[in-house]
């Protein structure tokens, strides 16, 4: 069985929180396993526990849109969450609950050894970057962790409620493009 196979079997067996209690799937991670870029979101929404897959609701479909802007899709890069169980109402994750499962996370990070990490909204970037992120000031500004390129983009549901954030995003957008450009070899 190989690492991700694994990986995947004790995802799916997975109680160590009360998220699992509601989950209809588990929203394991999808796209390219050897990818040079991971995107993280901060957890399901309903579309998303419905067909376990991450960003499949009106938030993933403003993503495919974004990453189309710069030539990527979803195929190219890989796509996961800090909680792979949708958490009731739509509401954060508890720090609890990230604690827990950010360990498989953690897990398909090193697997996967991405050179660029991109933060799908404030709630990642505080896991990921620094836990005083400020999204407002510090989206699309670059940062390391251990020896990867990280930025932060506005989550997507936060452009579906406030358009007038679409601007800075492409961007930031763009500074994502460069920064492939730089130190990606095969997207
Ligand atoms: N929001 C997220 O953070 N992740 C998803 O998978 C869907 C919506």
């Amino acid at each position: 069985m190989s690492s991700w196979d694994s990986l995947y079997e004790q995802c799916l067996k997975c109680n160590k929180c009360a998220l699992a209690e509601g989950r209809t799937n588990l929203v394991f991670g999808v796209g390219n396993r050897a990818s040079e870029i991971l995107f993280i979101g901060e957890g399901p929404g309903e579309q998303e526990d419905l067909q376990g897959e991450p960003f499949v609701g009106r938030a993933g479909k403003l993503l495919d849109s974004m990453l189309e802007m710069i030539n990527l899709d979803r195929a190219k890069v890989y796509i996961a969450n800090i909680v792979k169980c949708r958490p009731p109402h739509n509401r954060d994750p508890y720090p609890e609950e990230q604690d827990t499962c950010i360990e498989w996370l953690n897990e398909q990070r090193r697997l996967i050894n991405p050179k660029i990490i991109v933060c799908l909204g404030r709630i990642s970037a505080m896991r990921f970057i620094k836990p005083d992120f400020k999204i407002t000031r510090e989206h699309g500004l670059w940062f390391k962790n251990e020896n990867a390129d990280i930025m932060a983009l506005y989550h997507p549901a936060a452009l579906l409620r406030d358009p007038g954030k679409r601007p800075e995003t492409f961007e930031d957008l763009k500074r994502l493009q460069e920064k492939i450009k730089e130190v990606c070899t095969n997207i």
